[in-house]
């Protein structure tokens, strides 16, 4: 089984998390973990319920974009039982998308305080993929710190900073550049955004 671990913590920018979601392919498994203050974001910025509504159905309201993705298994950020918080529990990987600087804070520190923490720090131990999608600006220098403490320990700062050099139409191109990068960080294939010098034909 192809497992990836998805946080989405209390950072603006949900429609990063969103359409990342969306786009992991249908036969990863994905196991969802929210923060609390992230349920109340999605709420505002998105409409979706993350207690009450599974990602499939909410996306079916949210976009006319058919949803085609992974199994998603949501558990509850103060789940320390999770089977996420071992080590023995295999993954591809984890991303953090978006990532708070509360949160980051956490990572940089090894303060499991949380499930998402938790399984960040895991990730780290064993030497897994860990991507962490910042997202504040401006930063202070105490984030510029926990970003190098997060990178020494072998995490990706992965900014959600789009580029334009592929020619952005909408909303979506912008957000789908940062959620491919985080793609090819966690080696799953797919289609998002177009690499550079790949030809139109
Ligand atoms: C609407 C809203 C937007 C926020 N956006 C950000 C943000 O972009 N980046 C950030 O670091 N914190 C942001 N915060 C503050 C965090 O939510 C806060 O620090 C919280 O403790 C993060 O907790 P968590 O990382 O456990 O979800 C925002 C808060 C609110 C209410």
């Amino acid at each position: 089984m192809k497992r990836i671990v998805v946080g989405i913590s209390g950072a603006s920018g949900m429609l990063y998390a969103a359409r990342f979601l969306r786009a992991v392919p249908a036969d990863y498994e994905v196991h969802l973990i929210v923060s609390s203050v992230a349920q109340k974001i999605l709420q505002v910025e998105l409409g979706w319920d993350v207690k009450k509504q599974p990602f499939a159905q909410f996306w079916e309201t949210f976009s006319e974009e058919p949803y085609l993705g992974a199994a998603i298994v949501v558990h509850p950020a103060e789940n320390h039982f999770a089977p996420v918080a071992s080590g023995s529990f295999i993954t591809k990987g984890m991303v953090i998308i978006p990532c708070s600087a509360k949160t980051l804070s956490g990572v940089a520190s090894g303060y499991a305080a949380n499930l998402m923490e938790r399984t960040a720090d895991v990730h780290l131990k064993e030497r897994r993929p860990l991507i962490l999608v910042l997202r504040e600006t401006p930063y202070s220098l105490i984030h510029i710190e926990n970003m190098k403490k997060a990178t020494l320990a072998g995490a990706t700062i992965l900014p959600a900073s789009p580029g334009f050099y592929h020619q952005p139409q909408s909303v979506n191109d912008l957000v789908d550049f940062v959620a491919a990068r985080v793609m090819d960080h966690l080696n799953i294939e797919h289609q998002l955004s177009k690499r550079w010098g790949e030809n139109d034909g």
